[in-house]
């Protein structure tokens, strides 16, 4: 296996980043948000675009996970749960890729559950043609072809995410 040429390069992260930044920023104006990224993943990502919001912000953490090496086992498990009530709050889940749509459709509606005054999603990465549940992605990066990539944050067999950039992971031939 091995790392091909970059897909999205550090620099053309970091603007995409500040850009979603500024649409929270004026979409949540006079609003105070709770930012929960979603670990591993969303961890480098996450740490970026809260740098750029300038609303009053608390964060938290949810560490869930579905995936073995590059596949999904459809099966979502929780391993960390979020420490702050979320009732009567406007939730941000930030969330480094949605594939499937399973992990996020099922965090969301755990979350939904315990009666967040609003709950919206931000994502960086959407593979759109592998989903199979339907999720509404309120702040969207980039759309990516049906590819598996690693790197700012997304893994294979939880290596490669300290790249600063996004690239395609192939099988070599
Ligand atoms: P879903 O439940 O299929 O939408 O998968 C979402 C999770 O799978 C993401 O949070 C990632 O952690 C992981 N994932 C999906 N596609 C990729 C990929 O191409 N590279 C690395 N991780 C991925
Ligand atoms: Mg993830």
């Amino acid at each position: 296996m091995v790392v091909g040429k970059p897909l999205f390069s550090a620099e053309e992260i970091q603007k995409k980043v500040q850009e979603l930044a500024e649409q929270i920023n004026s979409d949540y104006r006079g609003a105070e948000l709770v930012a929960v990224g979603i670990l591993k993943g969303a961890f480098m990502f996450f740490s970026d675009l809260v740098k750029h919001i300038k609303i009053p912000l608390t964060i938290d953490f949810i560490v869930a996970s579905s995936y073995i090496k590059t596949d999904t086992t459809g099966e979502v498990k929780i391993y960390y749960d979020l420490r702050e009530d979320i009732t009567n709050k406007d939730v941000l889940l930030v969330e480094d890729i949605i594939d499937t749509g399973i992990t996020m459709n099922f965090l969301r509606e755990r979350l939904l559950s315990r009666a967040p005054r609003s709950l919206r999603i931000c994502a960086l990465l959407d593979k759109k043609e592998r989903r199979v549940v339907d999720v509404p992605i309120d702040y969207k990066g980039f759309e990516i072809p049906n590819e598996y990539v690693v790197g700012y944050g997304l893994d294979y067999d939880d290596q490669y995410r300290n790249l600063p950039y996004i690239a395609v992971f192939k099988k070599k031939v």
